[in-house]
């Protein structure tokens, strides 16, 4: 068994990214600008907002953090939208989900410049994705995607199961997983909530994909020998004997799976810090410009 360390890698990619973005500040070029927009206070988004603000700095991009209250109106939101889609200092920017309950998601998405969308979340990125043209990837998918390839992960004719539909994860990977690509290339099923043989088909894949959000739902039962088992599970679990008061779980019974895997991910330190570094990777590709 051998672990695929995200941490390690993340820290890699930056310094990449570091190193680039110096040169192009010595030629004489403005740095990358990511600006986030946080809405009111939920624990999470506040402390993946202030990730992401570190993981500038870490990248010499300049970052700049909107907060507003939740009480603002969806009305207010799309006007700094617009304003943002305008301002040609900023290279891209996120929205922090979720939002409160009175503004759409999905009119904030669909308002974002998909030029600037570094989240990956506009319909004509996640359709570009789709059809294999160029275009901002949703994080967390482009992430695995970057650890399969630096692992030298042989993914080409292999079946793959994710675990999981959702827009963020689910579907982009099943997407990039099926391309004709390296990594890719594999023969993809995607099980859900209504999936009926879920173990039966968990133990044919040569790569399982767990993004489901339910802490330890990948048991050793449900795994190949030799199988390459991604978790991207992060769900929060009360925990006292932390300072934070909770720990990160991921989606796969790592204990019991592990012993029999080839490659596998931990939570915390697997797919996670990866997230990040794609959201700085796609920042940096749009102050380069992509399309
Ligand atoms: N909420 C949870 N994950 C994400 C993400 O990747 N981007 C944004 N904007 N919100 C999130």
């Amino acid at each position: 068994m051998k672990i695929i360390d995200g941490k390690q890698t993340a820290a890699q990619i930056k310094a990449e990214i570091a190193e680039e973005v110096s040169r192009m500040v010595a030629d004489g070029q403005r740095p990358p600008h990511l600006v986030a927009i946080l809405v009111g206070h939920d624990g999470g988004s506040e402390s993946y907002v202030a990730n992401k603000v570190k993981a500038c700095e870490v990248c010499g991009f300049r970052s700049s953090l909107l907060r507003y209250d939740d009480t603002i109106t969806e009305e207010e939101l799309l006007s700094e939208i617009d304003r943002l889609n305008r301002d040609p200092e900023v290279d891209g920017f996120i929205v922090q989900l979720p939002l409160p309950k009175h503004i759409d998601e999905q009119k904030v998405t669909e308002a974002i410049d998909f030029r600037k969308d570094v989240d990956g979340f506009h319909p004509i990125n996640v359709g570009r994705l789709s059809i294999g043209l160029p275009g901002f990837r949703s994080a967390t998918p482009a992430g695995i995607i970057e650890l399969l390839d630096r692992y030298g992960i042989e993914t080409k004719g292999k079946h793959a199961v994710v675990l999981g539909r959702s827009n963020i994860v689910g579907k982009p990977i099943a997407s990039l997983l099926m391309q004709k690509a390296q990594p890719g290339d594999c023969t993809v099923t995607v099980c859900h909530s209504s999936t009926r043989n879920i173990k039966e088909i968990c133990r044919e894949a040569d790569i399982i994909v767990a993004a489901l959000g339910r802490p330890g739902f990948v048991t050793a039962d449900m795994v190949k020998p030799g199988a390459t088992v991604i978790d991207v599970g992060t769900t929060r679990v009360p925990d006292a004997s932390r300072k934070s008061g909770f720990r990160l779980c991921g989606d796969v019974d790592f204990d019991n799976v592990a012993p029999l895997c080839e490659w596998i991910t931990p939570v915390p330190g697997g797919v996670g810090p990866m997230t990040i570094c794609s959201l700085m990777k796609n920042t940096l590709l749009a102050r380069k410009g992509i399309f």
